[in-house]
């Protein structure tokens, strides 16, 4: 990096607005494989290194006072993957949670899981459950990982539950509404994100929170996972301040 291209960058960076900070902030981290490609590296290098942009965000987010923050690890369709890579996409979470449980301690910083856990193998499960379990007391920022999760997989175990407790008799078909579905989803509770951040110039939700992306506002960036830093949060965070959210109504 030339030092005049630096100082420029650095004295461009956005100011943000201490008021618009987005409470709920999701992530779809995408293209390791890619910035791994392109420097001639195996795929896992790519996610290894994602794991560093995955401590940078924390830290970001945390810092400016973001509340909850989401990241899509692992979705039910990246079983797919060859089995290496899986093998070691499932040992990420856990060689994250190991390297870093002290400081997100220190900071405050609660971790919470999102998805279907019993499918995970043993390790990753009690590797991520014991720092869930550590960090439950903590009142700073929320980390909520998504691991083994689907949206659409998560809609359909929603409309199982409510179809039984229709027919246990406990709920009438027309009490039925968005909040019914709301409070069946494995984020009840959660208000839905204000901002979604997709790296990598794809353009797509890929089956994440998409019940609760409704009026969320969506960023995306060219900028592979790995290579994405606090000022490529603070560029999405400075133009979502510039939004006008209406949802669905007038100003
Ligand atoms: C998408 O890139 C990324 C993933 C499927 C995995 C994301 C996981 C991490 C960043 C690991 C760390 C996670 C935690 C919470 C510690 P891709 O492989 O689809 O990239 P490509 O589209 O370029 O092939």
């Amino acid at each position: 990096m030339n030092w005049r291209k630096l100082w420029k960058r650095r004295t461009e960076r956005p100011s943000l607005s201490e008021e618009g900070i987005p409470y709920h902030v999701a992530i779809i981290m995408d293209g390791n494989g890619r910035w791994a490609k392109r420097r001639g590296l195996p795929r896992i290098a790519g996610h290894r290194a994602g794991m560093e942009s995955v401590k940078r965000v924390t830290e970001s987010a945390s810092e400016i006072g973001v509340r909850i923050l989401t990241l899509y690890a692992f979705s039910t369709e990246n079983w797919k993957r060859p089995e290496q890579e899986v093998d070691y996409l499932m040992r990420l979470p856990q060689e994250f949670l190991i390297l870093e449980l002290e400081s997100l301690i220190k900071n405050n910083i609660r971790v919470c899981m999102l998805g279907d856990l019993e499918a995970l193998p043993l390790w990753t499960r009690e590797s991520v459950l014991e720092a869930v379990e550590k960090t439950k007391s903590n009142t700073g920022m929320m980390l909520n990982i998504a691991l083994n999760y689907g949206s659409r997989s998560e809609i359909v175990e929603a409309v199982k539950k409510i179809s039984d407790q229709v027919k246990a008799g406990t709920l009438q078909p027309e009490d039925i509404n968005e909040q019914t579905l709301s409070a069946c989803l494995l984020t009840n509770g959660i208000p839905d994100p204000d901002l979604l951040i997709r790296t990598s110039g794809e353009l797509r939700l890929s089956n994440f929170l998409l019940w609760q992306c409704a009026y969320t506002e969506l960023w995306f960036t060219d900028v592979y996972w790995p290579d994405f830093r606090k000022e490529h949060f603070y560029e999405a965070i400075h133009a979502y301040q510039k939004r006008g959210r209406r949802f669905g109504g007038l100003k």
